[in-house]
């Protein structure tokens, strides 16, 4: 299996109609995160934790009133038993992150992860349906490594996920068929282009705020530029941290960063030890410093840019926006980058990802078919 290569989109940009005979095949997008594994099928969207951990049954077995198989989940696969997402993060000794300096840690990890988002897509009644999975990894991810990752994702598997809330077992034995692994922002890219009913390819740079990491993908003529493409790890956990030393200076109290990141996303009041603290100011300047810093990144990365590309759009994503998005926003206009016109985000910035390569997996579903049927 060939990795494949984004270019071959630049003039077919619009996937036929699903046949009824692709209709056996499901197309799932997967975007392999470094806070969390994001999984798109049709209508179902659903995060992971990007964890995986040695099981540690001593745990709560059957005390907790979540039963999602999301947060629940147990994996064994080639005979090892895993914890995955919030099970290894909350009971898991040993924790392994299945991603981390901006990479995803290995195709062992990598496939752990996609197996076990497919396993609760999948239900024991759905034996012979195929797959075709689209995969985003990390911008600093090498082509290699792509390559070796669809290598691994792509054949029959067969292993057993298991509810540790409920008890509910599913023996899972599933054939993908395909796997296009690409940098995470191109699923953004290509969802933009298909939301808005786009036809050509345009020039555009992709800024995917995540929590490890702030990727950064040009595209010129509808291919990667990977020398103008790469990544920084200025990024949600760094407004975090930096906020943490101030909140810790101030309380006298350890404050963790990832705590902390978690109650950024509802707001800015802060609760220690039953004290309640506005960080917004600390916020506005921190979001500011670290915005500041990524287009620093931004602007090396674009001097490598052809001198004949364009950029039509700057598109913002990844779930950083929330926090990141107005800052960067105001800095690309002030230093001239772009106008406020020419910046867009998608409706979902969390998922956009995920969904692309939903969109992708439908496109190379379609490839395939008409190419098995036509031989
Ligand atoms: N609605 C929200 N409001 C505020 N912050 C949010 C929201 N949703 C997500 N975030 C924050 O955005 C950050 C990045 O999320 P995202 O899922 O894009 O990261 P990731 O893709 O796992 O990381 P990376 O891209 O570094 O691999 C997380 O720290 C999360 O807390
Ligand atoms: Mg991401």
């Amino acid at each position: 299996m060939k990795v494949w290569n984004c270019s071959s989109f630049r003039n077919s940009f619009g996937a036929k109609k699903m046949s009824r005979k692709n209709l056996s095949i499901r197309c799932v997008g997967i975007d392999l995160g470094t806070s969390t594994i994001k999984t798109s099928f049709g209508g179902k969207r659903f995060r992971l934790a990007s964890i995986i951990g040695e099981p540690n049954p001593a745990g709560f077995v059957g005390v907790t009133q979540d039963t999602s198989w999301e947060n629940n989940l147990i994996i064994t696969i080639d005979k090892e038993e895993w914890y995955v997402g919030e099970l290894a993060r909350v009971q898991s000794v040993l924790k392994i992150p299945l991603a981390r300096e901006g990479k995803v840690k290995g195709i062992k990890e990598a496939k752990i992860a996609v197996l076990s988002a497919l396993g609760v897509l999948h239900s024991e009644s759905n034996q012979d349906v195929k797959y075709v999975v689209g995969t985003g990894v990390p911008v600093a991810t090498s082509n290699t490594e792509m390559q070796e990752l669809s290598k691994a994702i792509v054949g029959r598997h067969k292993y057993v996920i298991k509810n540790d809330a409920t008890g509910e077992v599913r023996k899972i034995n599933i054939h993908i068929v395909a796997s296009p692994v690409l940098p995470e922002p191109y699923g953004c890219y290509y969802y933009v282009l298909k939301s808005r009913g786009i036809k050509r390819a345009f020039d555009a740079v992709i800024i995917d705020i995540g929590f490890g990491t702030t990727d950064i993908l040009s595209i010129h003529k509808g291919a990667i530029v990977r020398p103008a493409s790469g990544s920084t790890p200025d990024a949600i956990d760094t407004v975090a941290e930096k906020i943490a030393s101030f909140l810790e200076e101030q309380t006298g109290h350890i404050i963790k960063a990832e705590s902390l990141a978690a109650v950024l996303e509802k707001g800015t009041k802060v609760t220690i030890s039953g004290a309640s603290y506005d960080i917004k100011p600390q916020l506005e300047k921190v979001a500011r410093f670290v915005a500041e810093s990524i287009i620093d990144t931004l602007d090396r990365l674009l001097r490598n840019l052809p001198p004949q590309a364009s950029i039509k759009y700057y598109i913002l994503t990844g779930g950083g926006t929330y926090i990141l998005g107005k800052y960067l926003r105001e800095a690309l206009i002030h230093r001239r980058y772009t106008t406020r016109e020419q910046i867009l985000i998608p409706d979902d910035p969390v998922m956009a990802n995920a969904i692309g390569f939903e969109l992708v997996a439908k496109y190379f579903a379609e490839k395939k078919l008409s190419a098995s049927s036509k031989s």
